[in-house]
């Protein structure tokens, strides 16, 4: 990593404060009776990230020094990386999803997920400052991931990290929960008393959808392995079937004002489609937009997929009376907030698994494929 002490970021003349303090172990000019110092300050220029050059398995990745740390546009943030967890879209973007949009754009950093510290902030920054323990996502599309030591956001995406919780835990919940929080509270937006089935809460994004419609007082049903059941009672879930062991559509009574499909094949479609009232809202995390660029071309498959997509939402609207979405994960500062209050209140949390150190990254990437860990993988920085 590379220490730059002239380099000059016009900042306005606040924001830009650097790590001088903290990394080069220093005190900076400029305390109580100096002369008014410039806008300038000490922050890295270069750092380690784990970069992917090609598409490929785990030995695609690769960790290098040297990689330059642009500068901050005005909303964004730098964010010294303490931890990132591994998310499915990190395995699938290396091994190629998304080749039509990413491929001109190799080579990519992944990596979504983050807990760190502010390190620096852009002019128009306001809700943080230097050395904020901090904890975010970046959105599914992004090339410069958060397997990186500095990693940049924009404000929105960040928000304080739960006091309660370590940097590991931290970095295991934004993705995951926000892709919940976007189907339930922005979409599909759940209230009190309303029944919501989540298919898939063993993992993380249902694991946390399950939370989520538990803190608003939702009635939650959902369907998991035999190894996720007692934890999905324990989080307010009034039945756990498991779907290894039982006939879901048998097991589970009544009908639903909102589905949350994880999985999202034809037979959890059918399913959770039928399991709705009339108004009800399905909602898959399994949109085909990508695949089906990947596979015609952008050109093509972005609008085969609004084509796809919109016959389906009339389709379901004409046969079944309910609306039908693919749910991406977006930032949102306002969930994101919510989500640190509840996880600071002990009513949200992401389990983690196993930790891995961030050079050991490939092992990482390969553990979680072969799901040889059932639960979030997260990367820890030395
Ligand atoms: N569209 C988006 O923006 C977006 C965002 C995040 C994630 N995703 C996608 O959503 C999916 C889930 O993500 P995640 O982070 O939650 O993954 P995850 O933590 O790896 O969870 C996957 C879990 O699905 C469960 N499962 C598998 N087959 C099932 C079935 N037939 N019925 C019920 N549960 C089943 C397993 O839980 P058990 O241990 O209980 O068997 C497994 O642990 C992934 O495909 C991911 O790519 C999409």
């Amino acid at each position: 990593m590379r220490f730059l002490q002239s380099r000059v970021i016009k900042d306005g003349g606040r924001g830009i404060a650097a790590l001088a303090d903290g990394i080069l172990g220093c005190k900076c000019a400029g305390g109580e009776g100096s002369l008014p110092r410039p806008a300038s300050r000490s922050i890295a220029t270069t750092c380690r990230a784990v970069m992917l050059p090609r598409f490929g398995g785990p030995e695609a990745l690769q960790l290098r020094d040297n990689v330059e740390v642009p500068d901050l546009k005005q909303n964004e943030v730098l964010v010294r990386a303490r931890a990132v967890s591994i998310n499915p879209l990190d395995t699938r973007m290396r091994s190629g999803y998304g080749r039509s949009i990413f491929e001109p754009l190799l080579p990519l950093i992944l990596g979504r997920d983050i807990s760190g510290e502010v390190a620096a902030v852009g002019a128009s920054v306001r809700s943080l400052t230097v050395g904020q323990e901090v904890f975010g996502a970046l959105h599914p599309t992004a090339i410069r991931g958060t397997y990186i030591d500095y990693a940049i956001l924009s404000e929105d995406e960040l928000t304080q990290k739960p006091k309660s919780i370590t940097h590991e835990e931290a970095s295991a919940i934004p993705f995951a929960a926000l892709t919940a929080w976007r189907a339930l509270k922005s979409t599909a937006r759940i209230s009190e008393g309303q029944r919501v089935l989540v298919i898939g809460g063993g993992g993380a994004v249902g694991f946390a959808a399950i939370q989520l419609a538990v803190a608003n007082e939702c009635q939650v049903v959902t369907t998991c392995g035999s190894q996720s059941v007692d934890r999905s009672l324990a989080a307010g879930a009034q039945q756990a079937v498991d779907y290894t062991a039982e006939d879901i559509e048998l097991a589970i009574k009544g009908k639903f004002d909102a589905v949350l499909d994880t999985i999202g094949g034809p037979e959890t479609e059918r399913i959770g489609i039928n399991f709705l009232k009339r108004g009800g809202h399905y909602m898959t995390l399994q949109g085909e937009a990508a695949s089906l660029a990947d596979r015609y071309g952008l050109a093509v498959g972005l609008p085969a997929a609004t084509a796809m997509l919109m016959k389906k939402q009339f389709q379901y609207r004409y046969s079944h009376g309910i609306e039908y979405f693919w749910t991406y994960m977006r930032a949102d500062s306002e969930g994101l907030v919510e989500i640190r209050r509840l996880s600071e209140a002990g009513r949200f949390h992401i389990p983690v698994d196993k930790i891995f150190l961030i050079t050991q990254v490939r092992e990482a990437h390969e553990a979680k494929e072969r799901k040889q860990i059932p639960g979030k993988v997260v990367l820890k920085f030395d």
